[in-house]
C-alpha cells in the first residue's frame, strides 16, 4: 500500500472513534489505528481512571486490540488528535510499539489531516529487550 493510501486508511479510522476516548480527567481525546501485515486495522482510544496512573494511551490501546486478535505485525500506525500539533507517542508506547511494530511507520496526525511520517527507530533508537 502507498503512503498516501495507508495515512488516509488509518486517519479516517482514527478520526471516526475520536469521540470514544474516556478522558474525563485530562479532556485531551487520543485515538491510534494500526495497520497489520496481513492488512487489517485495528483501532484504540485512551482510557483514563481516577486512580491517575491507571489510564492507559490509544496507541497501546490499538496495539493490545490487535494482538487479542490474533495480529502481531504492523507496518504502520498513526495518533490522531484534535489539535493543530502533531502529539508524539509517550515513552510507554514506544516501548510496547518496539515489541510488536519495531519497523513500523508512525504517522503523527492533526485536526487538518495533516501527518508527519517517522521510523520508530527515529522515535526511539535504543528499546530495552530480552
Ligand atoms: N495519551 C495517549 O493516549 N497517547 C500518548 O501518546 C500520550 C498521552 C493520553 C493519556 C491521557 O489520557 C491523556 O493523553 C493526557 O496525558
Amino acid at each position: 500500500m502507498k503512503e498516501k493510501e495507508t495515512f488516509e486508511l488509518l486517519y479516517s479510522n482514527a478520526k471516526k472513534i475520536i469521540n470514544n476516548s474516556y478522558c474525563p480527567y485530562s479532556s485531551f481525546k487520543v485515538s491510534a489505528a494500526v495497520l497489520t501485515s496481513t492488512g487489517k486495522v485495528f483501532t484504540g482510544i485512551n482510557v483514563e481512571n481516577a486512580s491517575y496512573g491507571l489510564t492507559v494511551c490509544a496507541e497501546r490501546n490499538a496495539i493490545f486490540n490487535a494482538v487479542g486478535n490474533g495480529e502481531k505485525e504492523f507496518s504502520a500506525l498513526l495518533i490522531y488528535t484534535e489539535t493543530e500539533e502533531f502529539t508524539p507517542p509517550c515513552g510507554a508506547c514506544r516501548q510496547v510499539m518496539a515489541e510488536f511494530a519495531p519497523e513500523a511507520d508512525i504517522f503523527l496526525t492533526n485536526i487538518y489531516g495533516e501527518y508527519k511520517k517517522f521510523s520508530l527507530k527515529e522515535l526511539f533508537p535504543w528499546n530495552f529487550s530480552l
